[in-house]
């Protein structure tokens, strides 16, 4: 067992005490990010910009998942780790099970999934068979081509009503943990407010439960030379990665990162 478990992150949520989760994809990085405090390890699909150079998450395999889970599981010490299932390794629940199977005997304590309310299916079949499962809503980057690009999610009223129902059904399917990407903050907040599992945010302002970035976005790295509005880059003042990492877990924590002009308007 890791010493960051469910029951950790619920009391932290009860306490008022900021999560700091960061993506990971290897031994040493996880090392790192340990030292420095980090709760929540991320293998995150993000590995198929990162690190293999796609310009969407969609190639990565469940392999290639299990593969940097089993890496980073090697150098965690006491992180939550969370996989990510890719794309289309969720399309039936047959495949949901036997995918996240997959990635829970690879080193995972969690898997993510992204999507809305029909997650509440494969969701409360995993949470059933002992897998915790983190819902991932608003920006879902493996639909970016549905939704047109990697773009705010939850501005207009009616998308916004339906964030918060999806929310709650997945919560009562079982979801032992949510994540926001690009959200109103506001949005953010009352969903937050909303629910009893512990909500992680990225460009969702900075009233939710906890904080995660991607790491190469954090330490400054980027292929196309541009960072997204809600990130910080944390090397500036460091002479260190791990200076990097324990600056940005200090931040979360304190509640000075995010700022305002971290988040997004509705
Ligand atoms: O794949 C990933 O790294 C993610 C984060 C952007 C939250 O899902």
């Amino acid at each position: 067992m890791p010493d960051v478990t469910l029951t950790t992150l619920q009391s932290l949520k009860q306490n008022g005490e900021k999560i700091a989760m960061l993506t990971c994809y290897d031994a040493t990085y996880a090392h790192a990010a340990c030292q420095a405090g980090v709760d929540v390890l991320l293998v995150g699909d993000s590995l198929g910009m990162v690190l293999q150079g796609h310009d969407s998450t969609l190639p990565v395999s469940v392999e290639e998942m299990a593969y940097h889970t089993a890496c980073v599981k090697r150098g965690n010490q006491g992180a939550l780790i969370v996989t990510d299932l890719p794309f289309m390794a969720y399309a039936t629940t047959e495949q949901a099970l036997h995918n996240s199977a997959k990635l829970m005997q690879a080193g995972a304590h969690m898997v993510k999934l992204e999507g809305a309310g029909w997650l509440a299916e494969p969701i409360h079949l995993l949470a059933e068979r002992g897998v915790p499962v983190c819902a991932h809503l608003g920006l879902t980057p493996q639909a970016v081509n549905i939704l047109g690009g990697y773009k705010v999610q939850g501005r207009q009223e009616a998308q916004a009503r339906q964030m918060r129902a999806d929310a709650m059904a997945l919560e009562q399917a079982g979801a032992a943990m949510l994540l926001l990407e690009c959200v109103p903050s506001e949005l953010a907040a009352e969903i937050t407010q909303a629910v009893k599992i512990p909500v992680i945010g990225i460009g969702a302002g900075s009233a939710t439960d906890g904080q995660v970035l991607v790491q190469h976005d954090m330490l400054g790295l980027s292929l196309s030379g541009r960072a997204p509005k809600f990130v910080r880059n944390f090397m500036e003042g460091q002479s260190s990665i791990q200076g990097a990492f324990s600056a940005y877990v200090q931040a979360v924590k304190d509640g000075s990162f995010p700022a305002a002009e971290h988040g997004f308007s509705a």
